[in-house]
């Protein structure tokens, strides 16, 4: 085995750990109530140290977890190995895994015949109502962490196809409102700066979707000095990124102008062959959304001759024309492939409501549909409570007579 890798993995793994205070808070209340013990749970996450933080609390609150990668590129082999060896946990994950590798991990979680699943992207979800439909009657519900693969079940349910209830983890306020726009915000430039060690202040950068994550980047990048462009097809997001001091336009518009192009949709095909023939000469063009297929790289091949890896996460595209386009992380999320995804101190609330949304299915699934169902608010209210308790805020609270106020419509002022 490799010593410097397992100890690096574990030296991650403690890193978080030291810094989760609210999953270590949840973690005892789940020992306490012992709502997980012996509950198997298969996992299909981005396997890095927060990720293992979230496997360990379930293990050790009494589950049996077993966790593949959600993402061929976004594994920290030094956290598997660590997971693997050092706290007890099933991992089937390797960082830069093959496609048939990739499903046959996911394939490794789902012979575990899990009870519940966790998910990000709901691929995992996807195979358990396609491939693995003989063993969909076992499961009793699932998780869903991000926004893609919440529209995803959302689609299957309205298709009448989901079999489980399912919790839109993403939709909790205590998730979108921070780890998509705060956490994508940063560590979309912890990958990019990785990545390419390019100075951003001063370029014109251009932003594809105004949801919660491009308004982060888009924020960041701003801070960072960069002139930025959204480009967007909801009218009111559009509005609104406007209005918040950003140019707005089509990427017809704004790819001949981009230096960077990041997209941040969770949609297919933004950044295509029509734009492609116009992106000037050494953009770089990098993808935080969950799939590797807003930035076309159909289109790419087909127009470049085979891209020359130029550093260790940036391929580079020798377009017929002689100009030159770069790609990060072969298109891939680069938050993760190319960084270390969310800060720590995100993914503790992102993951918090994780395992309390994992122990309100334990405990409720009985009488549950096969629909997606929203996080409950207390449990947004608890985490955030633990949060600021964490960040040593307090906050004031309603007086008698303000809260008979709120409630009394005919008092007026
Ligand atoms: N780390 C673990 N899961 C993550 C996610 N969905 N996004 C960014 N960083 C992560």
């Amino acid at each position: 085995m490799d010593q410097e890798l397992l100890l690096k993995g574990s030296r991650r793994l403690e890193w978080a750990e030291a810094h989760m205070s609210v999953l270590r808070e949840i973690g005892k209340k789940l020992n306490e109530t012992g709502t997980l013990k012996g509950v198997k749970v298969g996992m299909a996450l981005h396997v890095e140290a927060k990720t293992g933080m979230l496997a360990v609390t379930l293990a050790q609150a009494g589950a049996k977890v077993r966790l593949a990668s959600c993402n061929p590129l976004s594994t920290d082999d030094s956290v598997a190995l660590a997971l693997k060896h050092e706290r007890g946990v099933e991992v089937y994950a390797r960082k830069g895994e093959s496609h048939d590798e990739y499903y046959e991990n996911l394939n490794a979680v789902l012979d575990m015949r899990p009870e519940f699943v966790i998910d990000d992207g709901a691929d995992l979800i996807t195979m358990l109502h396609t491939v693995r439909r003989e063993q969909l009657s076992e499961v009793k519900g699932g998780n869903e962490e991000t926004t893609t693969g919440v529209i995803r079940l959302k689609a299957m349910a309205a298709d009448g196809k989901l079999n489980f209830p399912v919790m839109a983890v993403n939709d909790a306020r205590m998730k979108y409102l921070f780890d998509n726009r705060y956490g994508t915000g940063q560590s979309t430039f912890d990958g990019f700066l990785n990545a390419t060690n390019l100075l951003v202040a001063g370029k014109e950068l251009v932003v594809a979707g105004y949801g919660w994550c491009g308004r982060g980047v888009a924020m960041r990048a701003k801070g960072l000095g960069a002139i930025v462009t959204i480009t967007e097809v909801d009218a009111v997001r559009a509005i609104e990124a406007r209005l918040d001091g950003f140019n707005v336009m089509t990427m017809a518009q704004a790819a001949p102008r981009a230096d960077i192009i990041i997209t941040a949709t969770g949609c297919k095909d933004i950044v295509r062959a029509e734009h492609l023939s116009m992106v000037k000469d050494g953009c770089v063009m990098g993808n935080s959304g969950h799939f590797d297929n807003e930035i076309s790289k159909k289109a790419l091949e087909s127009m470049a001759s085979p891209p020359v890896r130029v550093r260790e996460h940036v391929e580079r595209y020798d377009l017929k024309d002689g100009r030159k386009v770069y790609l990060i992380a072969e298109g891939r999320l680069m938050n993760l492939a190319a960084g270390q995804g969310h800060p720590v101190e995100i993914m503790d609330m992102s993951f918090s409501i994780q395992a309390l949304a994992l122990e309100h299915l334990v405990r409720n699934c009985a009488t549950m549909r096969p629909e997606v169902y929203p996080v409950p608010s207390g449990m947004d209210e608890l985490v955030a409570r633990l949060k600021l308790k964490a960040m040593g805020l307090s906050i004031d609270e309603l007086t008698p007579a303000q809260k008979k106020y709120l409630e009394d419509w005919q008092e007026g002022t």
